[in-house]
């Protein structure tokens, strides 16, 4: 490790020592997401099972609640409720990642792990350089840099990033984010035999490819993925423009459903779909575990205007990470679910039938900050059904309009700001409120709005209106435990 490798160790650890208390104490804290230990989270990094134990990386700025030179934080566990917060994994310390180790991916090979990670550099005249590095690693804990393994190939300007590695047949696969010299975003595919020796395998997708037209200037984070007999693309689009309902973040995210060729090195796929509804959900990321689960976990947050509002700032942290999420591919749509292990953190169950009429209505027992719901609609007599969480956000269903919306007070300006979806016929919401986010899942995952909400800190209600039979079950939920 190079001296000021050690360096920046040292510093990142100090910076975690001096806020400690700080970040523990903030009321906005999320007790069952992983959350930096001080400063800035965005991109889940290098998810993998590696000898049993789930590895969970993410892009880190320890300094600052602002972008800059990333570091890829780390952090273990055997449950996936239970974490253990590791060394630093890597550090922007040499002369091809000096600007940050910027997000990738990870991959098991005899008994090896390897990560691959996009260095970012930026000269002294403001140009920008990108370099495909790899890191080695035994243990899965200490990492030996190998530096760059391949060469930036024409017809991309120098936002090429994000290596997600694959294996398939006898071959490794390398899907990257990329930019064309046209400033139309783009996926680069590129293979290997043996890992360290990468060649360009061409443009599997981007702007103007698939029956595409213009598809933003940038594409982040892709990930290449075989589900139920699909090969389906998520990446994150930068340059969409808002269309209806669609579209409203800053960026998006969203999926491909289609076939992938890895002779002719050709995808083919049909539209893209947004992987979420809500606010903040981009750049996520998926493995596939032991048991054969495919599990994503996305930043739930956004590079957007009100990013440097947010009110855990002065708590000096920003950002987190979803709840990790089981992948399913059903009727042609791709479905998310919290896994199975959430139950366990599973107290207090509250369960009732009962009929909700216009008032709004709020019971003592159903009520909290670090929730679990389900509500199922058994009978709807009105044509609209509200949620209201904390005074802070609210869901909304109009039968008459087949619309879900999901309401929230802005950070940056205090005014109500929404996001909706299209759900034909809507039976059951599940809910997980931590003490500044919700997950919302409709109709068994088929649609997910995510977001990040900053009720009053004392504020428990929940409430309901509109009249309908309804099934309530509720949990508090206990948080991860994060072993330092
Ligand atoms: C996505 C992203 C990636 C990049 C990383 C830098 O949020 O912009 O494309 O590698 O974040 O932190």
């Amino acid at each position: 490790m190079s001296e000021n490798d050690q360096l920046l160790r040292l510093w990142a650890r100090e910076t975690v020592d001096k806020y400690h208390e700080t970040v523990q104490q903030d009321p906005y804290r999320l007790h069952y997401h992983l959350m930096p230990p001080v400063g800035l989270l965005n991109d889940p990094n290098g998810l993998i099972q590696f000898k049993g134990v789930y590895h969970v990386f993410y892009q880190w700025n320890p300094f600052e609640t602002a972008h800059g030179a990333k570091f890829w934080g780390h952090y273990t566990s055997t449950d996936l409720l239970q974490w253990r917060e590791e060394p630093i994994a890597l550090a922007p310390s040499e002369w091809y990642d000096k600007n940050g180790c910027y997000s990738g991916s990870a991959v098991e090979w005899e008994g090896r792990m390897y990560l691959f990670y996009t260095g970012n550099v930026k000269q002294a005249d403001g140009t920008r350089e990108t370099y495909q590095c790899l890191a080695v690693s035994e243990d899965g804990i200490q990492f030996e840099k190998v530096g760059p393994i391949l060469n930036h190939p024409e017809g991309y300007t120098a936002h090429f990033r994000d290596p997600k590695v694959w294996r398939q047949g006898d071959c490794w696969f390398m899907v990257l984010g990329a930019q064309t010299t046209e400033e139309q975003g783009a996926v680069a595919l590129f293979r290997s035999k043996d890992l360290f020796e990468w060649e360009e395998a061409g443009r599997i997708a981007g702007s103007g490819l698939n029956g595409l037209g213009d598809f933003g200037y940038m594409w982040e984070c892709p990930d290449l993925i075989h589900l139920n007999g699909q090969d389906i693309l998520l990446v994150s689009p930068q340059g969409l423009e808002a269309r209806g309902y669609e579209f409203q973040n800053l960026f998006q995210s969203g999926y491909f459903a289609g076939k992938f060729d890895g002779e002719r090195l050709i995808y083919e796929h049909g539209p893209f779909t947004e992987l979420d509804r809500g606010f903040d959900l981009y750049a996520p990321q998926t493995f596939i575990d032991e048991k054969g689960r495919t599990i994503l976990f996305g930043w739930m947050g956004m590079t957007d205007e009100a990013e440097q509002h947010q009110p855990t700032l002065a708590s000096h942290w920003v950002h987190a990470l979803t709840m990790p999420r089981e992948l399913h591919f059903e009727n042609g749509q791709l479905s998310q679910r919290p896994m199975d292990e959430m139950k366990r953190l599973r107290k207090n169950k509250v369960q009732t039938e009962l009929a909700i009429g216009d008032e709004e209505l709020s019971f003592p027992q159903i009520a909290g900050k670090s929730t679990e719901l389900i509500v199922e609609l058994l009978e709807l007599q009105g044509s609209s059904f509200t949620i209201t969480f904390r005074n802070n956000a609210e869901l909304r269903y109009d039968a008459e309009r087949s619309e879900v919306t999901l309401e929230r007070k802005s950070v940056r300006t205090g005014e109500t700001e929404s996001r909706t979806c299209i759900v034909p016929s809507l039976s059951k919401i599940h809910a997980f409120l931590d003490h500044s986010s919700l997950e919302i899942f409709l109709n068994g995952g088929k649609e997910v709005f995510t977001a990040r909400y900053f009720p009053e800190p004392m504020d428990e209600d929940i409430t309901f209106s509109g009249e309908a039979v309804v099934r309530l079950e509720k949990w508090d939920l206990r948080g991860f435990v994060v072993d330092r």
